[in-house]
């Protein structure tokens, strides 16, 4: 009994030193990846397929599992509210996220990863939508909005871009003249997006 427990013993030091010497050699290999600047971070040249695909599977599972518990406020999606959003989606969002009726912007051609044209339904939850919104996601355009705006008005505008894929261009432009002053307002204070109120020519163009 005694032998035999002691050659299990002996194999099992053997595995986890041939463990621990390969993970050696492959942080040694990624070491040296990394400090020859083998991988392009340039935003004009697209991931290779592992990577996006590792990405995208790390981006969705942390959405999905930190979006679990939000519950949706009662009373979510009243027309207030789509319009509220409105103003705000048109203020801080449609430059990159562009809206109906609008032009590709310089910027929304530049980003990567691209932002999603959320004209187009995104598949996501209202709760996701609200997590991502409020959090932002890591090394992309996206911002964290929640560090600047409070939850209610985050649901205002996952209320609007829930009903976004369904509007005409000219229910889009309706419902942003119907937005309450209040947030324009509050939103003239803000530095660092530019005004992008979403109207095809008058985007902030002029200087080329
Ligand atoms: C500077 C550009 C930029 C601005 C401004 C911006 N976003 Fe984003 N947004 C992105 C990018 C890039 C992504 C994609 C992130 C990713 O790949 O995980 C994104 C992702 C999203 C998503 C997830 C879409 C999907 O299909 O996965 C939502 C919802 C969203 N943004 C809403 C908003 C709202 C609402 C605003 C305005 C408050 C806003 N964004 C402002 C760049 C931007």
């Amino acid at each position: 009994m005694e032998t035999k427990a002691g050659g299990a013993s002996v194999k099992a030091w053997k595995i986890a030193g041939f463990s621990a010497a390969a993970l050696g050699a492959i942080f040694l290999a990624c070491g040296l990846l990394v400090d020859f600047g083998a991988y392009n971070v340039a935003a004009d040249a697209p991931h290779s397929a592992p990577v996006f695909w590792l990405m995208n599977e790390i981006r969705s599972h942390s959405i999905a599992v930190r979006s679990r518990d939000i519950a949706l406020p009662a009373g979510f999606g009243t027309p207030t509210q789509v319009s509220a959003g409105a103003g705000l989606y048109a203020d801080m969002c449609g430059g990159c996220h562009l809206a109906p009726g609008m032009e590709r912007t310089e910027i929304s051609q530049g980003l990567y990863p691209a932002a999603p044209e959320l004209s187009r339904p995104t598949g996501l939850t209202p709760q996701e939508e609200f997590w991502i919104i409020k959090h932002g996601v890591k090394m992309t355009g996206m911002a964290a909005w929640g560090k600047t705006h409070s939850d209610t008005l985050i649901w205002d505008m996952v209320a609007f871009v829930q009903t976004l894929p369904s509007l005409t261009p000219q229910q889009y432009q309706a419902l942003v003249k119907s937005a309450p002053a209040d947030h324009d307002e509050m939103m003239k204070d803000m530095n660092g997006m530019p005004d992008m109120n979403g109207m095809p020519g008058m985007q902030h163009g002029g200087h080329h």
